[in-house]
């Protein structure tokens, strides 16, 4: 993993060098950013020669014309680069520049393009720390979601005694070493083969006529793409969606809940999980005309019948899979919920309100409780569907080893 270690300038800035060391030392690629009046403490040079890397110290270098453009957009470079930025020693003017968006430097520059996690070290006089604006710049960072890696107290180099002396290197390297457990992705599902159903179905009146409902594909996609993510082998059978394909899913699309059906149980053998957040039509014409029925002034009305429920059938079938349904509610979700996992055989279930403006249907994000066979009713509050599919899949994995212990 990349780190950019961005040094500030203060007496501290020489325990840079050995924070770069123990960084290195534990597998990180550095690359150094240093201020100008950082490189007044220490030499660049010394950095260069640790990391065997270019240091960087200016925006703008004077360099030939060709070279401008390349160094004009350096801080993007640094920005996208990195996956962790570690600011150390942090001044009291860096770290009220973060707070404050402002950027006059190369540091505070690749800090404002930066997107990855953020860890900041502070270091200076024991007052400056405690004013009561340094206080307030530090928890508008902490806010933020940047670790702040407390000062240590002791004798400062203006001779007071108090907080504000540089953590140490390694307990700096520790914390950074802690953010990239956290941003590397979980492998918890290598193994697992995850069938998951999403978006509406389509049941046609006619040639050109169709009966269908709001759902957008959303849960279910990022349901796939989570999965995925975390080392599963998915296969996604989605209805009609404007969503593109998830990367590294295998995806097959139906239209109708029979084709849906078909699909599900071609596939049902070769998976260990199943998902079914689509939104599956319950009743269709079972042999539509071709052509488009014509208008006439008489009134009209459709004979239909219900579709197969693929869930209660998949539930029948189920064997030792793990199997996971939704409930669309706009009443009493946790009761019909129960009520579906005991009819449907299902060992969870995942009951959405979806008469709420926002969740639910279309929506970017959702609300939902889980109820599983184990007895437990988990709530989740209103979050995007990408953190619901990542609450729902870590439950499974929890159900799926409350269920083995039963057995
Ligand atoms: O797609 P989005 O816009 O992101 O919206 C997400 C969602 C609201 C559609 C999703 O979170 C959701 O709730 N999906 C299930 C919707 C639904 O059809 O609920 P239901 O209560 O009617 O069905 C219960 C369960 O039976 C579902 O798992 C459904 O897939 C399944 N079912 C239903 C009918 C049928 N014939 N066969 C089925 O397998």
């Amino acid at each position: 993993m990349n780190v950019a270690l961005g040094v500030g300038g203060g007496i501290a800035a020489y325990k840079a060098a050995e924070l770069a060391r123990a960084l290195m030392e534990r597998g990180f690629a550095v690359e150094v950013i240093m201020t100008r009046a950082a490189a007044e403490f220490i030499q660049p040079l010394t950095f260069a020669a640790l990391t065997g890397r270019k240091v960087h110290t200016q925006l703008f270098s004077a360099a030939s014309s060709e070279d401008t453009l390349s160094s004009a957009i350096e801080h993007i470079r640094l920005a996208q680069e990195n996956q962790i930025f570690v600011i150390a020693p942090a001044t009291a003017d860096l770290i009220a520049k973060f707070a404050h968006g402002l950027a006059d430097d190369l540091l505070t520059t690749a800090y404002l393009a930066f997107t990855g996690a953020v860890v900041v070290a502070p270091a200076m006089n024991t007052n400056m720390w405690n004013h009561p604006a340094t206080r307030a710049n530090v928890e508008i960072l902490r806010a933020r979601g940047h670790i702040i890696v407390e000062p240590d107290e002791g004798l400062l180099a203006c001779g007071m005694v108090g907080p504000g002396r540089l953590a140490e290197p390694q307990a700096i390297a520790e914390a950074v070493a802690a953010a990239s457990r956290a941003l590397a992705p979980r492998r918890d599902l290598e193994g697992e083969v995850i069938l998951i159903t999403a978006g509406p179905t389509q049941e046609p009146i006619d040639g050109v006529r169709y009966i269908s409902n709001r759902s957008s594909g959303k849960m279910g996609y990022a349901l796939a793409e989570e999965a995925a993510a975390r080392g599963a082998r998915v296969i996604l059978i989605s209805g009609p969606v404007a969503l593109a394909p998830p990367h590294g899913v295998e995806t097959l699309p139906v239209r109708t809940a029979v084709e849906m059906r078909q699909a599900v149980m071609d596939r049902l053998a070769e998976s260990t999980m199943v998902i079914k957040a689509a939104a599956v039509a319950d009743y269709h014409i079972p042999n539509p005309p071709q052509q488009k029925i014509k208008k006439t002034s008489a009134r009209m009305s459709l004979d239909l019948d219900p579709t197969p429920d693929i869930l209660a059938e998949v539930g029948r079938k189920k064997e030792d899979r793990l199997l996971v349904g939704f409930a669309a509610e706009t009443g009493n979700m946790v009761e019909e919920a129960r009520r579906k996992m005991r009819d449907k055989n299902c060992d969870m279930v995942v009951g959405n309100v979806v008469s709420n403006a926002g969740t639910g249907f279309e929506a970017d994000e959702n609300e939902v409780v889980m109820v599983t066979r184990t007895g437990e009713t988990i709530p989740v509050s209103r979050a995007h569907k990408r953190e619901i599919a990542r609450r729902i899949l870590d439950q499974m994995m929890h159900l799926r080893l409350a269920l083995h212990a039963q057995h």
